[in-house]
């Protein structure tokens, strides 16, 4: 009997969704739902949720997983996994909003001097931005963000930005492929000539063979001092040791940083120290609608596999996203 194994804890499974899947699977297929791999792991056809690299390896007949996160790196890096023949989707989609809000957060608190107002309020101080002890701030309208990546959280990203009255210069890898919001678009060999216009660069790309350490001395240094750096991607698309020293040594003026080269970031590293760095622990896509969202694709992506359609966000193993 083939199975659907969904890999997530049984409470995230509305019995509403239930009902739909159940609606859109053939009669003879059943559904588990548990985080470990299966016993039954020779029936598993489709795997949805948090599956790992490794459980694909222990699933013989496995023609196609759903994955629930958008970046779907730890896979592509894998040779061992790349070379078996499944269909992989992601979850570009689930994200847009609670991560655009995230990256609006941390433009609202840079440019309201949250950081030194957080730690003045610890600290029981009075103290007025611009004052003797703190940067005075600033308004996000009429400042530029250099927006490298412009995918489903990009998209969203250049609204709401162009909405606060912000430019926005869009960073794609096929830059003849307008977006709402996006004033000018160029593709990934522009990069150094629009850093310099860049008051926020915005980082939301995966990590592939082209992205991978994109952001390294050569490209902080051409940014403003004034610059603040946004990464809500994957830690590794920016050289870590280069970040440190342009955030020391004041090439740029700031980061936000939701990912690290290592995760969780270690305990030594010097960005916990930075007052001009927030950094929040890998969390930016969170939120209430997470499951809801991720099984709309889901359901969207059983129907056409039902008709033999092309699914949606499926991964292209060349371009690695
Ligand atoms: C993702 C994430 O979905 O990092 O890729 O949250």
């Amino acid at each position: 009997m083939p199975v659907l194994w969904l890999c997530l804890d049984p409470e995230d499974v509305a019995p509403e969704i239930q009902d739909r899947l159940r609606s859109l699977l053939p009669p003879d297929m059943a559904i588990v739902t548990q985080r470990e791999v299966p016993d039954c792991r020779e029936e598993v056809e489709i795997a949805a949720g948090w599956v790992s690299p490794d459980a694909v390896l222990q699933l013989p007949n496995l023609k196609w997983v759903q994955h629930w996160a958008a970046g779907v790196d730890r896979f592509t890096n894998r040779p061992d996994i790349m070379a078996r023949d499944f269909l992989l989707t992601r979850g570009s989609g689930v994200h847009a909003i609670p991560i655009s809000e995230h990256i609006l957060a941390y433009l609202l608190a840079f440019a309201r001097g949250l950081p030194g107002a957080i730690r003045a309020q610890l600290a029981h101080r009075w103290e007025k931005a611009g004052s003797a002890q703190r940067t005075d701030v600033f308004e996000l309208a009429g400042k530029t963000m250099l927006l490298i990546g412009v995918g489903a959280i990009g998209a969203r990203t250049a609204q709401v930005a162009s909405a606060l009255g912000m430019r926005v210069i869009g960073v794609r890898y096929d830059p003849s492929r307008p977006a709402a919001g996006v004033e000018r678009m160029v593709g990934q060999a522009q990069l150094l000539d629009v850093l310099p216009e860049a008051d926020f660069v915005v980082l939301t790309v995966p990590l592939t063979r082209d992205t991978y350490g994109m952001i390294g001395e050569r490209e902080l240094r051409a940014m403003k001092p004034t610059a603040i750096l946004v990464n809500i991607g994957r830690g590794k698309t920016v050289q870590e040791d280069q970040l440190i020293r342009a955030l020391q040594e004041g090439w740029i003026a700031g980061a936000g940083l939701d990912v690290f080269e290592t995760e969780p970031l270690p305990p030594d590293s010097p960005l916990w120290d930075l007052e001009n760095v927030i950094i929040t622990a890998h969390y930016a896509g969170h939120g209430p609608h997470y499951h809801e969202r991720a099984f709309e694709i889901f359901l969207d992506n059983l129907k056409r596999y039902r008709e033999g359609e092309t699914l949606r966000n499926l991964v292209d193993r060349t371009r690695g996203y």
